[in-house]
């Protein structure tokens, strides 16, 4: 048993690297780092998909209602802000989901006569399979394309089937799921799979009651917490990892200064977990494990970030409580 910290690819020479490998890879990479952390995409296994379905639907969690308000109430106006930045377009979504809020823009797109395909992207096959079989349902004149896969490799494809500007939906707290420099190298990089004219309508979570916040990230269900431990659980399945759920307790903290909401999985003792047969990573007693980051802004810091990326802020969609905001940015 080797308790170093090289990196095992399990693919033998010449063999086509797979999804398991970069699981794999990333995995041992976060947990060998002098701040272990997990990346977050791989919450979303079937399992993940469902619990963050129920994370949504809690009550301490507030984003999905706010942004559903947003869509409800105004996809009129959002529709016809799209049409007088951009005229024709297609629709492309990043990280869709079950697309429930983006359905209404869609709705009213067709209701304003618009000919568009939309592409839905996201990291979870489970995901686009699913819109492929219920969207065709609600709405049957939808023209639709999904794609499964990391947001930059699909945007390279989606600019291979469509030459019509493009209207790109980042939506939920999504841009939150990176530090503010890192949603600056981001929003640079998307900016380099756009034209200039094309648009990007991102949801930010605002900075609010610190409380309120830090709830939203610690349901009294514990839907949360289940769903952070369910990354680890994947892990000893996928993996053949050997994770003790029972010596981690779920941390999660919000620091209203920076507007960063983090979550930790803390090791409630020293101990060793076995990734595979090859690699044993040690945990100190109270070592945390980084989990995610939720950053959330002020109105100012999201037109700061469109003006450091090549974008102008040209519309800003509010709920009623002014609690999280749709931003809709003009590629220059
Ligand atoms: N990242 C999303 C958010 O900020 C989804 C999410 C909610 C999440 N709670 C989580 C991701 C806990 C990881 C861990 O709202």
């Amino acid at each position: 048993m080797r308790t170093t910290t090289v990196i095992q690819t399990p693919a033998t020479p010449g063999k086509r690297k797979t999804a398991s490998d970069d699981f794999y890879n990333d995995v041992v990479k976060g947990l060998t780092a002098p701040q272990k952390y997990l990346d977050p995409k791989y919450f979303y296994d079937a399992a993940g998909d469902q619990l963050f379905q129920q994370i949504m639907q809690c009550h301490e969690y507030y984003l999905t209602g706010c942004e559903m308000e947003i869509l409800s109430d105004q996809s009129a106006t959002i529709a016809a802000a799209l049409e007088k930045y951009a005229g024709t377009f297609d629709v492309v979504e990043l990280g869709a989901g079950d697309a429930t809020k983006s359905i209404r823009l869609l709705q009213q797109l067709h209701t304003n006569g618009i000919d568009y395909t939309y592409f839905p992207i996201d990291i979870s096959g489970n995901v686009i399979r699913q819109l492929e079989t219920t969207l065709p349902v609600k709405l049957p004149q939808l023209q639709l394309r999904g794609l499964n896969g990391e947001y930059f490799d699909m945007l390279q494809l989606v600019n291979g089937y469509s030459t019509k500007k493009k209207v790109l939906l980042f939506m939920g707290a999504n841009i939150g799921n990176f530090n503010m420099a890192t949603a600056r190298s981001f929003c640079q990089q998307l900016r380099q799979y756009l034209q200039p004219g094309d648009l990007l309508l991102t949801g930010f979570d605002l900075k609010k009651h610190p409380q309120i916040i830090l709830n939203a990230y610690n349901d009294s269900a514990g839907i949360t917490r289940a769903f952070n431990f369910n990354l680890l659980q994947r892990i000893n399945r996928e993996l053949q990892a050997d994770f003790n759920l029972s010596k981690f307790e779920h941390f999660p903290t919000y620091d209203p200064g920076t507007g960063a909401c983090k979550s930790y999985l803390v090791s409630l003792e020293q101990q060793a977990v076995h990734i595979g047969t090859d690699v044993s990573i040690t945990f100190r007693e109270n070592e945390a494990l980084y989990m995610e980051i939720s950053q959330k802004y002020t109105p100012e810091e999201t037109d700061q970030l469109a003006a450091q990326t090549g974008f102008k802020p040209v519309a800003r969609f509010f709920d009623s409580k002014k609690w999280f905001v749709d931003c809709l940015w003009k590629c220059i």
